[in-house]
């Protein structure tokens, strides 16, 4: 490993993989610092000011997947199965959009029956149809987090969506290392989930015209820096055009028994380093400040923007389900009202510096450059 000043690595914009491994280990907090300093810096200077919304919809929680980490995966009979109706995912999004957020994320477990796929359609005409409107000529800005699709089901939505080209997917890989990965989604004697169709689900996805996201949890049981090192990789082989991704933390509800990392602040660390990274090597991406940063730390999302994020996803889901989408232990804001707030969002981003992109896209430029 090179043994090169920090202050010199850190204004490079090729990075090898050893400088990659050396950032995401980096612990001594003025070293910490200068990392931030300089990640926040390339983010003004390649993506701007401004901190873009979504209004996440969590629509439904019922899910076929078995995902070990995850709280609402199919065989946990301890939730309380739910699924919103049109009407209040639509009246959802006419508060997205009179609040000034510009766009929206549809979030619900995995399905893949046709009524599903259907209903999905018809919700995304309907959205559409009500949004379009002077300020935002598209209508709201739709970004859909429905797990793994056939290219048939995406190029259907796309369509429904009436803006096949601004349409976004958020599909996170959990974790390039294919052991891991397979440790992630399997029983004994059963795959439930194979990387490499994860891999074909990202490239039908970007065939099908959206702006492609993919994410990774961080801190896994097992998770090495060597690992993250070939996540960040991974995002820029499939050249993605947003991040999102957070801590790993426990969860109740999921079966699984290996511990992640479980002091708090390390953890922290070492997600602000790989938001930090990730925004150094792709510097014209989208990065989501995710939920699971405020679980772990109050005011955890302002961490994150001021580490590379633009982007925050305020939870605007109506208040009576909110409880049920539990991922993991503890979700921040499940307790907050639905009147989610753009005044609350604005305090949010101003104590970065940052100015909220109120009634706008916020496309990612990496997408819009190409
Ligand atoms: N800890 C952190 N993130 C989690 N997710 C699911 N379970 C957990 C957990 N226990 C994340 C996954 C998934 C996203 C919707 O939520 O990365 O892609």
């Amino acid at each position: 490993t090179s043994t090169k000043p920090l202050s010199e690595l850190l204004a490079q914009t090729e990075f090898s993989d050893d400088d990659i491994v050396r950032l995401l280990g980096l612990t001594d907090p003025e070293e910490c610092e200068a990392l931030r300093q300089r990640a926040f810096d390339v983010t003004t200077e390649k993506t701007g000011n401004n901190v873009y919304l979504r209004g996440l919809i969590e629509v439904s929680n019922i899910c076929t997947a078995n995902c070990r980490y995850c709280g609402i995966r199919k065989d946990n009979h301890t939730v309380e199965r739910y699924t919103l109706t049109e009407e209040s995912i639509v009246a959802c999004a006419l508060h997205a959009l009179h609040e000034g957020y510009g766009s929206i994320a549809i979030q619900a477990g995995e399905r893949r029956d046709p009524k599903w796929i259907a209903w999905i359609s018809r919700l995304l005409e309907r959205i559409h149809k009500e949004t379009v409107c002077e300020e935002l000529p598209t209508g709201l800005g739709v970004t859909l987090s429905l797990g793994e699709q056939t290219y048939e089901v995406y190029k259907e939505w796309a369509e429904a969506s009436g803006n096949p080209t601004g349409l976004r997917y958020l599909l996170r890989i959990e974790s390039s290392n294919p052991r891991l990965f397979a440790e992630l989604h399997s029983t004994p004697g059963k795959h439930e989930k194979i990387l490499e169709h994860r891999y074909q689900a990202l490239r039908d996805l970007r065939r099908a015209g959206y702006q492609v996201g993919t994410g990774v949890m961080i801190g896994l049981p097992g998770q090495t820096l060597e690992d993250l090192m070939r996540d960040i990789r991974t995002f820029g082989e499939m050249g993605a055009d947003m991040i999102g991704m957070g801590p790993y933390i426990t969860s109740n509800g999921a079966d699984m028994t290996a511990l992640g990392m479980m002091e708090k602040r390390p953890l922290m660390q070492l997600a602000l380093n790989m938001i930090s990274t990730t925004r150094l090597v792709m510097p014209d991406i989208n990065i989501a400040a995710a939920t699971a940063l405020e679980t772990l730390e109050p005011n955890g999302r302002v961490r994150g923007i001021r580490h590379g994020c633009n982007v925050i996803m305020p939870n605007i889901t109506p208040q009576t389900t909110r409880a049920s989408y539990q991922l993991y232990d503890n979700k921040a804001g499940t307790e907050v009202g639905p009147e989610s707030n753009v005044l609350v969002e604005r305090n949010i981003v101003e104590m970065t510096g940052r100015t909220l992109g109120l009634n706008l896209l916020g496309s990612s430029r990496r997408w819009a450059a190409r």
